[in-house]
């Protein structure tokens, strides 16, 4: 753990600590080990006259409790004199805090020439003398940390006090220039906006407030702020009763109201007020370059006469570009989904099993021998991450999330989901593409049973309007949507969806009220609420596994869909299928309508040893394991990422015929996303395996055990051989052949 922040060795100058917040921070300083310079003038908080006394008394304090501190007396506005004060104590200067101040509370029409200067002299002209002093001496030491205050008035405007708010917001533009030219020399400069009881706040606030608004809650920001260890620089602050919050400007996409050639018209103007003013999507520039650059965009689209979408946004493409590509590798936090067979059964009701069809008995009755849960009740857990509003907290992701759209779903499966059981998900945005009317968010989601992998899902995630910024328009990370044979379908299965569907299939997990609330649907454009795209999703999975695989759900691989158009509860479901070897693609219609609701999408199925069979012997005279190493290529493809990870290891392969080496593989399972290829392992193999062709048939089909095959000299293994105990795990779960 880090140590105590110290300030030993420290000179930190806080103007006007003779009370309230300066006296606050000048005692912390010192309890930390600063030498401080202790400054105030002693008059009254409308900046009437003087003593020292103020000063001398906390000066005291702080010496009583054995710290190193002297006292100041000059204005603020003799900045070098009070500089001084900590060059000739303490021979130098490393920190100031300009937090002198006064107040002259007028009404705007009664403010007075003097009321407005003498509130400028003491806040911003007083901070900037006392700043300049301290500067150079700063520069030259390469350290210095600026401290300016400012105020929610100035933030926000207040009654009664447009001088004091003219100044205090004028301390934030110095301290943000401060901070850009004072970055080199490891100068930082920020701005608080306190908010405390002490004599200034006390004809404004109640006693109890008063009170409770402790200057000592205010110190440690002053504090850290700072500190040598301390990054922040050029930012503004609230703070006050124990709570401290950042601030930064933000900006409306805008509109250009501009034509080549044309004159900018009020009336253009007016036009796209209601765009002008429109915070949705809105950017935070942070620098008058980020600020400009959008202009200069502008003045070269209107230019160059280009379309220009008045959606554009207003800063540029590179900008955007970069922010997300800050949100691509993000891990969102951990969730956690516990089931009994009652999840399983809602599920399975909430997609249209059902006793009328007594093969589904097994979906809907835990008494029943072969109890099972339905493959894509594999998405429910993983849907938890994109449930949990974890997206909106994903740095450089600016998006609005009332407009987001689940676009496309794929579901992998590694073994048949247990019954009962906990699943943990990891999930990660692996891309962010730019598909023109939207952003799409590419969401990998890990499924685990303790250390198992169970399932893999990818959410494609659309975000209506945030596109058009430049990006990429595909992924090689996507799981990409194949369409159908041109043929017509092989087998049609329809099921007709109960009023009730989606009020059933929402207890599953995914309760947006649009799938309820016929308000709510209306808000979103459509005439009532509309069906989950992931519940007609589940009711041609379930059409694609009654009619292909037996309903056996070890037969089910995966699904990949894309969701085209709305489903309302009460509408039939025709699922339209073409089988092409263990891949039965499928498109999913309304019968009502005609319209497609999920396009282009497939399930594919783990082939029978009917299967295998028939593909060896097809294949003969051909190495066999030469299958077995094609399909450990794909999976590697697809999970690549996760056996690195678990295996972390480099096997290389001597497959064997007739007594000699008639191949070399390599599975590399150490580097990067993993990767299968031919030949030798290009660095040093961890593992190397030397067996025939039929014996390694054997191992992969269950029918040969690898320790036995080792004990009999049937595998002969070189290099670290404890690894050969993953050889099962990479064979078994992942070569499905
Ligand atoms: P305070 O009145 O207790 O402290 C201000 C100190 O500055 C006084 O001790 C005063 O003698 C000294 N001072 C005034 N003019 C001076 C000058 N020309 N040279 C040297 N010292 C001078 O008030 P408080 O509340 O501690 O205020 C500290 C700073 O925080 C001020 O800048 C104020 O504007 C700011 N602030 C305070 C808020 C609050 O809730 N207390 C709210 C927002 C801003």
């Amino acid at each position: 753990m880090d140590g105590p922040l110290r300030f030993d060795g420290r000179v930190v100058l806080v103007t006007g600590a003779g009370g309230g917040l300066g006296r606050a921070y000048a005692l912390a300083f010192a309890e930390r080990g600063a030498s401080v310079v202790v400054n105030d003038l002693g008059g009254d908080f409308r900046g009437m006259g003087k003593s020292s006394s103020a000063a001398d008394k906390v000066v005291e304090e702080i010496r009583k409790k054995g710290g190193k501190a002297v006292a100041n007396y000059d204005s603020v506005e003799a900045g070098e004199k009070v500089v001084k004060t900590a060059l000739d104590a303490f021979g130098r200067i490393d920190v100031v805090v300009n937090n002198a101040g006064i107040l002259r509370d007028r009404s705007f029409v009664r403010t007075s020439d003097e009321d407005w200067d003498i509130v400028h002299k003491v806040h911003l002209r007083g901070s900037f003398l006392v700043t300049r002093a301290a500067w150079d001496h700063m520069k030259k030491q390469k350290f210095g940390r600026i401290i300016m205050t400012s105020s929610a008035s100035g933030i926000y405007g207040n009654f009664g006090q447009a001088n004091y708010s003219a100044a205090k917001l004028g301390l934030l533009g110095l301290s943000k220039t401060l901070a850009i030219e004072g970055l080199k020399s490891n100068i930082h400069c920020n701005t608080i906006a306190p908010a405390a009881g002490s004599r200034m706040t006390q004809t404004v606030m109640p006693q109890d407030l008063l009170d409770a608004l402790k200057p000592d809650y205010v110190a440690p920001l002053v504090l850290w702020l700072c500190h040598d260890s301390c990054e922040e620089n050029g930012s503004l602050f609230e703070v006050g009763a124990g709570w401290i919050g950042k601030l930064r400007w933000e900006r409306t996409l805008g509109a250009i109201v501009r034509q080549k050639n044309q004159p900018v018209t009020p009336e253009a103007v007016k036009a796209n007020w209601s765009k002008i003013c429109d915070f949705d999507n809105a950017t935070k520039p942070q620098t008058v370059q980020e600020s400009t650059a959008s202009m200069i965009e502008v003045l070269h689209k209107i230019d160059s006469q280009e379309d220009i979408s008045m959606n554009r946004t207003s800063h540029t493409v590179s900008d955007t570009t970069s922010r997300l590509d800050r949100a691509i590798g993000y891990k969102l936090p951990q969730q956690t989904f516990s089931y009994t067979e009652l999840e399983a059964i809602m599920y399975a009701l909430g997609v249209g099993a059902s006793i009328k069809n007594p093969e589904n008995l097994k979906f809907v009755y835990e008494g029943s021998s072969d109890f099972s849960c339905l493959p894509t009740f594999g998405i429910i857990p993983a849907q938890k991450s994109m449930m949990s509003g974890a997206l909106a907290e994903v740095p450089g992701l600016n998006i609005n999330f009332a407009k987001l759209l689940h676009g496309e779903q794929y579901l992998e499966l590694y073994k048949p989901l247990p019954r009962t059981g906990q699943l943990t998900s990891e999930a990660v945005i692996v891309d962010i593409l730019d598909k023109g009317s939207g952003l799409v968010i590419l969401l990998d989601v890990y499924s685990y049973s303790g250390k198992e992998l169970i399932c893999f899902n990818q959410f494609s995630v659309f975000i209506v309007g945030s596109g058009g910024f430049g990006g990429k328009k595909t992924s090689n990370k996507a799981k990409v949507t194949v369409p159908p044979p041109k043929r017509p379908p092989d087998v049609v299965l329809e099921d007709t969806t109960s009023l009730n569907q989606a009020v059933l299939y929402r207890l599953s997990g995914d309760w947006n009220p649009l799938h309820i609330d016929p308000s709510f649907a209306s808000l979103g454009g459509f005439e009532k609420p509309i069906l989950h795209g992931l519940c007609s999703l589940g009711f041609s999975a379930r059409h694609v596994l009654q009619q292909f695989g037996n309903n056996d759900v070890s037969r089910f691989k995966a699904i990949k869909a894309r969701f085209a158009k709305p489903v309302y509860p009460g509408q039939t479901l025709s699922t339209e299928m073409w089988k092409e070897g263990n891949r039965i693609h499928f498109q999913t219609k309304v019968q009502e309508t005609g319209d497609i609701v999920l396009s282009n999408a497939y399930v594919d199925l783990v082939p029978t040893s009917d299967d295998l069979s028939a593909k060896i012997s097809s294949k003969d005279g051909v190495l066999r394991s030469t299958l077995v190493f094609e399909e450990i290529g794909c999976r590697i493809k697809d999970v690549g990422k996760e056996l690195v990870k678990k295996v972390n290891a480099v096997f290389e392969w001597n497959i064997t015929k007739h007594g000699k080496t008639a191949a070399r593989w390599t599975i590399d399972l150490k580097n990067g996303s993993g990767e299968l290829y031919q030949g030798p392992a290009r660095g040093s193999a961890d593992t190397v395996f030397t067996l025939s062709d039929e014996d390694f048939m054997e191992v992969v089909m269950g029918k040969l055990n690898p320790q036995k095959a080792f004990f009999s000299g049937k595998l002969r293994v070189k290099g670290n051989i404890m690894l050969s105990q993953k050889l099962e795990m990479i064979l078994k779960d992942y070569a499905k052949l």
